[in-house]
């Protein structure tokens, strides 16, 4: 798969991402020992993956350290983007002055010396409209090398638009998936940026892989969605079937987001060496642009004018 350059740090990364909550995630997304949270990991490297996205709050400090027991021995192959501002304790704490620390802590779960990306977790908007120090702060901190590039995750396109005016940053990642679209319309203002688009959450937290239909039941971080949530999901997932003439919805998915040219990098959460094999497989692959466009068609028409909720 195509290699492309992150946040002018010349490193190239594979647009095919991992997204590491799930890693040692036993109270959000099920089971997963330690010992195959690494192998994942390691086998996902030996395959070319190479951005591997995490935060201390992720199985409280567990993702980045099982990242660390994995990456270990293989340091100058991959990108590592944690987070600031949810701590690996449970508490959130965006001030500026702790900001330090909680990178110290990173690179020591992370075993490493350095941050190939730090981005602020959902911050409010005093801090996204540029009233706050943070930036002056992260940019100290990119000077003596702690860290390479900085930046935020962030959901909306209301938040998107107002980093894009107020703050100065190398990477953004925002949640984008086919039920996510509005986004879309701010991607070519942070590519002329030289920004670099991180796709978060590109399967709807699962729904988007065709798997779940309104009988399905969820544990962990899933139990958020209402039976009305679950039902609507389930439509819509009948229609993109429709569309697709597919059972399995994963490769349209995935590909949907990387058909936009401005998106650095998508980063399913990935659970296993066989939903790990079916992502490398799919994302080498291009979407029809018929089916893109009946995608785009369903969002504006369907979902545009009442947003789903995460
Ligand atoms: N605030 C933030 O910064 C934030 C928020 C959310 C996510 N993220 C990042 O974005 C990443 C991705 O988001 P996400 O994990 O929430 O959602 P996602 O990528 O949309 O969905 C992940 C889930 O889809 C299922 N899945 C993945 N690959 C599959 C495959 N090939 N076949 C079938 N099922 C598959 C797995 O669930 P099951 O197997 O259990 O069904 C997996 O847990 C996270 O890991 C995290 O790194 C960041």
């Amino acid at each position: 798969m195509k290699k492309v350059e992150f946040a002018h740090t010349h490193k190239k990364m594979n647009r095919l991402g991992f997204g590491s909550w799930q890693l040692g995630n036993t109270e959000f997304w099920g089971y997963m020992s330690m010992e195959d949270a690494v192998k994942l990991v390691q086998h996902a490297i030996s395959k070319g993956i190479n951005f591997f996205d995490t935060a201390p709050g992720y199985a409280a400090g567990m993702s980045e350290t099982i990242l660390g027991m994995a990456i270990k021995d293989r340091r100058d192959q991959v990108i590592i983007s944690t987070k600031f501002g949810h701590t690996a304790d449970g508490e959130t704490d965006f001030s500026v002055f702790s900001l330090r620390q909680q990178v110290s802590e990173s690179l020591e779960r992370l075993q490493t010396d350095y941050l190939d990306s730090l981005l602020l977790h959902n911050p409010g908007f005093d801090i996204l409209e540029g009233k706050t120090l943070h930036v002056q702060e992260l940019k100290k901190l990119k000077e003596e090398g702690l860290i390479k590039a900085f930046g935020v995750s962030i959901d909306t396109k209301e938040e998107l638009d107002t980093v894009l005016e107020h703050l100065e940053v190398d990477v953004i990642e925002i949640l984008f998936n086919v039920f996510f679209q509005d986004v879309k319309d701010s991607f070519k203002k942070a590519h002329d940026l030289g920004i670099s688009l991180i796709a978060k959450v590109p399967l709807d937290s699962g729904w988007l892989t065709g798997k779940y239909d309104e009988f399905s039941e969820f544990e962990g971080i899933r139990m958020r969605w209402d039976d009305e949530t679950i039902e609507r999901r389930a439509s819509l997932v009948k229609k993109l079937k429709a569309i697709t003439k597919a059972n399995d919805l994963t490769p349209y998915a995935i590909q949907f987001v990387l058909s936009f040219k401005e998106i650095t990098a998508v980063i399913p959460g990935i659970k296993t060496i066989e939903q790990l094999e079916d992502h490398l497989s799919y994302a080498a692959g291009e979407i029809d642009e018929k089916v893109k466009q009946a995608f785009i068609d369903l969002y504006e028409n369907e979902i545009k004018d009442n947003p789903l909720p995460w």
